[in-house]
C-alpha cells in the first residue's frame, strides 16, 4: 500500500512542485542524486572512477510537455558527453525518451535521440535508454532497434523490466539480436494485467530471463541491474557455470544505495557500474527511491524533524 502510495505521488504535480521549494527534501534528496548541476555530477564521477567504478550519467528529467524544453535537455547531454571524452572518464549516459520529448511527438523525440547518439558515437560513450513506464515499452523497444538497425548506432542499449509478464519474451529476441540490455525490477506502477505485482514472481522472473540470456551464443551483453543479494549470487553462479567473459556481462546499482557491495564486487574483478543521476528534476527519482524502502521514508522524516 505505500509502495503504490508513494509511487503515485512521484507522479502528482502539486507534490512535485511543493518538494522542489522544500530546501530540506532537497538536501535529504542527495543521498541518491549527485547534484544539481553538470559539476557537481563530474565530481561524483572523478571520486567513483578514482574507486575502480565506472558510472552511467543521468540527467534527471521525465514527461517533458513543450518542444522547446527539450532543447537545453539535448544540449546538456552533448555537453555532458564532451565533458567525459575530455577527461577520459569512465562514463556512459542514460536517458529517458520522455525527456526528449516523446509525449510531444516520436519525430521529435528521435531527433533529440539521433544528435545525443551521434555526439556520444563520435566520442566513444556508449548510451542507454531508461525504461518508463508499461505505457512506453514499445515506443522505446521500436525506437531503441530503428537507431541500431536503421541509423547504424552501435552505442546504444536499452532496459528490460523483470516485473513486466512480457519481458522474458523480449528479452529471448533481444538475445538473438546481439543486444546490449540492461535488466532491472522495474520502478513503475503498473496494473496486474501487465505486470507480475507479488516480489517473490519479479524476483522468479528475473533469474530466469539471466538463465535464458547469458549463457547464449553469440553472447549479447547483459547488464545486472539490482541491488537484491539474491539476484546478485543467481548472476555469479550463471557468469561461473556458464563462464561468461568479463565483456559480456557488468554488475550495475544506483548511486547512494549499498555502496559497499559496490566497491566489493569491483575488488572481486567485475564490472560494477553506478547509475549516477543529476539536475534540478529530482523529485520523481526520489520518489520511487523512497517508494522501493519504506525504511527510506523514515530516514527521510527523521532528517526532516532534524532539520
Ligand atoms: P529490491 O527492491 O528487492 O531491493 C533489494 C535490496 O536492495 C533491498 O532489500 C535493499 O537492501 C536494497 N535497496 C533497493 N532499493 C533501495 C533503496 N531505494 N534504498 C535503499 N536500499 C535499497 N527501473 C525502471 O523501471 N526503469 C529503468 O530504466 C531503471 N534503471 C535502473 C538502472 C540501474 C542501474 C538500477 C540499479 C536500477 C534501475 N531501475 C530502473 C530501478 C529498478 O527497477 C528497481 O526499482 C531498483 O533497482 C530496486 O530493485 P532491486 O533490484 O534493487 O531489488
Amino acid at each position: 500500500m505505500l509502495r503504490r502510495l508513494l509511487l503515485y505521488l512521484s507522479e502528482a504535480g502539486w507534490m512535485r512542485t511543493l518538494m522542489a521549494r522544500f530546501w530540506l527534501a532537497r538536501r535529504v534528496a542527495r543521498r541518491f542524486v549527485a547534484g544539481e548541476t553538470l559539476d557537481e555530477a563530474l565530481a561524483v564521477t572523478r571520486t567513483l572512477n578514482g574507486r575502480g567504478l565506472p558510472v552511467s550519467l543521468d540527467y534527471l528529467g521525465e514527461s517533458v510537455q513543450r518542444a522547446e524544453d527539450t532543447r537545453s535537455v539535448v544540449a546538456m547531454y552533448r555537453r555532458l558527453v564532451a565533458c567525459i571524452r575530455q577527461e577520459a572518464l569512465q562514463a556512459s549516459i542514460s536517458l529517458k525518451l520522455t525527456h526528449l520529448g516523446l509525449d510531444i511527438g516520436e519525430e521529435l523525440c528521435v531527433d533529440n535521440l539521433r544528435a545525443i547518439l551521434t555526439d556520444a558515437q563520435q566520442m566513444g560513450v556508449p548510451v542507454t535508454i531508461d525504461m518508463e513506464s508499461s505505457h512506453y515499452t514499445d515506443a522505446t523497444l521500436r525506437i531503441y532497434r530503428a537507431m541500431r538497425d536503421e541509423h547504424g548506432f552501435a552505442n546504444v542499449g536499452t532496459v528490460i523490466q523483470a516485473a513486466l509478464k512480457r519481458s522474458r519474451d523480449d528479452m529471448r529476441q533481444l538475445a538473438a539480436e546481439g543486444a546490449r540490455i540492461r535488466l532491472c525490477k522495474g520502478a513503475y506502477l503498473e496494473p496486474a494485467s501487465v505486470a507480475y505485482i507479488d516480489r517473490a514472481d519479479v524476483d522468479a522472473h528475473f533469474v530466469q530471463i539471466m538463465e535464458d540470456f547469458l549463457p547464449q551464443t553469440p553472447p549479447a551483453h547483459l547488464e545486472i541491474a539490482t541491488h537484491d543479494e539474491n539476484m546478485i549470487a543467481a548472476a555469479l553462479r550463471l557468469v561461473e557455470q556458464h563462464t561468461v567473459a568479463a565483456g559480456h556481462y557488468e554488475f550495475q546499482m544506483l548511486y547512494g544505495i549499498r555502496s559497499a557491495r559496490q566497491t566489493e564486487l569491483a575488488a572481486a574483478g567485475h564490472t560494477m557500474r553506478v547509475y549516477v543521476p543529476f539536475g534540478e528534476t529530482w523529485y520523481p527519482y526520489f520518489m520511487r527511491r523512497l517508494a522501493e524502502r519504506p525504511a527510506n521514508l523514515w530516514f527521510f522524516i527523521q532528517a526532516l524533524f532534524r532539520g
